[in-house]
């Protein structure tokens, strides 16, 4: 190990890494934005071109990704300026780091609301929830209420703040390895009691049955926004986590675990979710707040159910942390790299501006009708910051890193950083022609289009 390596600490094992890449990717992306993404454009036809973008663009740009960061130990700005100092590359990294607190500041908001609704049900406020509309009226009180929202979002900051702080550490390690493995099983359980519950089959045929009649241009839109959100790709948290991985790994098996079990826990998500939705009348499209309105009908018709729905909240929660974790360490890491901040006063600073950020999004399911409806009656702030960060800066970004992989840097650097020490790059040829030919013109050809039908939100 080389001394910028033991500065900078590595994840424990391969394991480890794996664990810290998942635990960024698996998050509210997979089960809070997938489920209704998927309800708001059709389905199954969605969830086909989903994985299909998890293959075709996300893997290879995670591979990217990663032997960059590997190779240059870096933050992306500093990443990309290592490489080719005095080109314009740094600011692809640029648009990363304000991606990164863009994202996190809504993103803080959910996961807020995931402790919120923790708190809300060992109170026993779900004890007599029968219907769909019982608990989506019980959601609309809940987000209408500003401080609770504000001050809910306040502390998922706080939370994140204090892992950060600490650097990047064994803690994500030890926790993921335990707790994510029970939300898979936690899964598998409401799935089941979801499909097998009265009127299910509606919903089954909805998200697994493809109706090609609801393909558009803006189905690939948002699925490709999607696919890199749920992947933590296009703002360079991976060149970030990559820079803390072991020569010895192979990054490229690492790539293709996170990408699986990334795609896996989406598709049960969503399995938990669409059979009850239909089975309770609710509307697929129906928004950011499916989760918070379908989990919890589902456990009122399960035995033992509040104990459940307190646990998957939880869960839900600490998934999440180890996403906005993720997303807080891009701009820390460029404020201690690039500009030599302490580590204290980056993770403060940038932990006070997220919170500031993200206050017009705390308030903006419910409680500020101003910013409830700033671009469509049912289309808000949140939404609004969602789809700009979380769709449209990274399509931009993962535009140019594979740009970047492909013919800047290179095809035959990047193999040369994975095949280090003996690894074996699977399927390289395969990986050169994606990142140089369908990653770049596929990202660019959905781009124009949204723009040039002005279909942005
Ligand atoms: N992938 C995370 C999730 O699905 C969100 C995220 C996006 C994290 C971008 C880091 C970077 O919840």
């Amino acid at each position: 190990m080389s001394s910028t390596e033991i500065d900078r600490g590595n994840w424990g094992s391969k394991l480890g890494f794996i664990l810290a890449a998942a635990g960024s990717a698996i998050g509210l992306g997979n089960i809070w934005r997938f489920p209704y993404v998927a309800g708001q454009n059709g389905g199954a036809i969605f969830v086909l071109i989903y994985v299909i973008f998890v293959v075709m663009i996300g893997l290879p740009v995670m591979i990217s990704e990663l032997s960059i960061g590997r190779r240059t130990q870096k933050n992306p700005v500093g990443a990309f300026k290592v490489l080719f100092p005095k080109s314009f590359w740094k600011y692809v990294g640029g648009l990363g780091v304000i991606t990164g607190i863009g994202i996190l500041s809504f993103y803080a908001v959910i996961a807020g609301y995931t402790v919120g609704y923790f708190i809300k049900i060992i109170l026993g406020d779900f004890n007599h929830v029968l219907t769909g509309d019982q608990s989506a009226a019980i959601f609309t009180s809940f987000t209408a209420n500003p401080y609770v929202s504000i001050s809910l979002l306040f502390l998922f900051v706080l939370l994140t703040v204090m892992v950060v702080m600490g650097g990047v550490s064994a803690g994500i390690e030890r926790w993921s390895k335990i707790l994510m493995p029970i939300l898979f099983v936690l899964l598998i359980l409401l799935a089941i009691r979801s499909v097998t519950l009265k009127g299910a089959g509606a919903g089954l045929s909805f998200y697994l049955k493809p109706d090609f009649s609801k393909l558009s241009l803006t189905t690939f839109a948002r699925a490709l926004g999607q696919a890199l959100f749920s992947l933590s790709l296009g703002m360079g948290t991976m060149i970030t986590y990559g820079s803390y991985i072991s020569k010895k790994d192979n990054l490229v098996t690492s790539a293709a675990y996170v990408a699986f079990f990334d795609t896996l826990i989406a598709i049960l998500s969503g399995l938990v979710m669409f059979p009850a939705l239909f089975a309770m009348g609710l509307d697929p499209a129906g928004g950011a707040g499916l989760v918070f309105v379908v989990l919890p009908s589902i456990f009122a018709k399960m035995p033992g159910g509040m104990i459940f729905g307190a646990g998957i909240f939880l869960l839900l929660a600490v998934a999440a942390l180890t996403s906005t974790i993720s997303l807080l360490e891009v701009p820390v890491a460029y404020f201690v790299d690039e500009h030599k901040w302490t580590r204290k006063k980056a993770v403060i600073w940038m932990g006070v501006i997220t919170f500031i950020i993200g206050i017009p999004s705390a308030l903006s399911l419910g409680a500020n009708s101003v910013l409830s409806t700033i671009i469509r009656k049912d289309f808000g702030f949140l939404d609004m910051m969602n789809a700009v960060f979380g769709n449209y800066s990274l399509s931009i970004g993962a535009f140019f890193i594979s740009i970047f992989a492909g013919y800047k840097w290179g095809v035959h650097a990047v193999a040369k950083e994975i095949e280090q020490e003996g690894s074996i790059f699977y399927y390289k040829k395969l990986w050169m022609f994606i990142i140089r030919f369908i990653c770049p013109i596929a990202i660019f050809f959905i781009l124009s289009y949204i723009a040039w039908t002005g279909n942005y939100f």
